[in-house]
């Protein structure tokens, strides 16, 4: 059995802990054996444990403590700490191997609700869970999710080379908002949601660049953001925002400006591997 979990960016600028997308970059979990003692075989780096307190068999083990152990491959090419839902999507991975490896029959609805619970918002859960383009709402413990298309566009990926913890970049954020604040900074994420859905891709990237709930705050952190938003401006861009708590920032673009694009970001050498990611349309898939 392999499960494969997509990778995810939270927020899409003022949908902070509410909205998300899956990219398609992939964590692989292989079973290979029912063994002795749990074993995560994996080339992650030697701060990735591979005993029971790797974060995967840490989530498996909480669902279904008694789980036999088994013998497992993890490989993946997310980005670890760059705001691309590596640790998001390795809890999906854990649930959905106790899902199988106990027969617990989860519902995607349930999965995403137990993901939430350990991730602490389901901006990058729900995604990794469902696919494409989700929006979410997880308050008093109860959580809500409506998924639907990405409208077809170009994401041009900017992912630096240093990472950024996400709790670093939460610490800078305010403990409150302001109501008429809050007001302002929910009506632009209604506003994006509104025009994701009826692929209006100007409005939506417009939007996407009025947040007011975060980006302001991490500026300080991610000074490449101001630069990478120029030059999209200049060159055609619909619009680009930190992808969850960053460093990553997100570009998109019609199709016809995505090449040249690329290459004035590369030209830019912000110490950053430019990449063009596309939608994952499945979330995470077992086969
Ligand atoms: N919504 C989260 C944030 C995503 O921006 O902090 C990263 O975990």
């Amino acid at each position: 059995m392999k499960i494969r979990v997509p990778a995810t960016s939270a927020n899409l600028g003022p949908g902070f802990d509410s909205c998300g997308v899956a990219l398609d970059r992939y964590l692989f979990v292989e079973v290979i054996e029912e063994s002795y003692e749990w074993l995560v075989e994996h080339e992650l780096g030697p701060e990735v444990p591979n005993d029971q307190e790797n974060l995967l068999l840490k989530t498996a083990l909480e669902l279904v403590p008694e789980l036999p152990p088994h013998h497992l491959k993890m490989t993946s090419d997310i980005p670890i700490t760059r705001g691309l839902g590596s640790s998001s999507s390795v809890i999906v991975a854990g649930i959905e191997l106790a899902n199988r490896l106990g027969n617990l029959g989860l519902t995607q609805e349930s999965k995403v609700t137990l993901a939430t619970k350990l991730e602490g918002h389901p901006d990058n859960v729900a995604p990794a869970i469902f696919g494409d383009l989700v929006i979410a709402s997880a308050v008093d413990g109860q959580v809500d999710v409506v998924r639907h298309y990405f409208p077809d566009c170009k994401i041009i990926a900017v992912i630096p080379r240093q990472p950024l913890s996400t709790e670093k970049a939460r610490h800078v954020l305010p403990s409150e908002v302001p109501f008429k604040e809050a007001v302002a900074a929910s009506s632009i994420a209604n506003v994006m949601v509104a025009a994701l859905m009826t692929g209006n891709l100007p409005v939506a990237g417009q939007m996407m660049e009025k947040d007011r709930f975060h980006e302001k705050y991490r500026s300080q952190l991610v000074p490449h953001l101001a630069v990478i938003r120029e030059l999209a401006h200049e060159e055609g861009a619909y619009g680009c925002f930190l992808s969850g708590a960053g460093p990553t920032v997100l570009v998109l673009t019609p199709e016809n400006r995505c090449q040249k694009i690329q290459q004035l970001l590369n030209a830019l050498e912000l110490d950053a591997a430019v990449e063009v990611l596309a939608v994952d349309r499945e979330g995470v898939q077992v086969f």
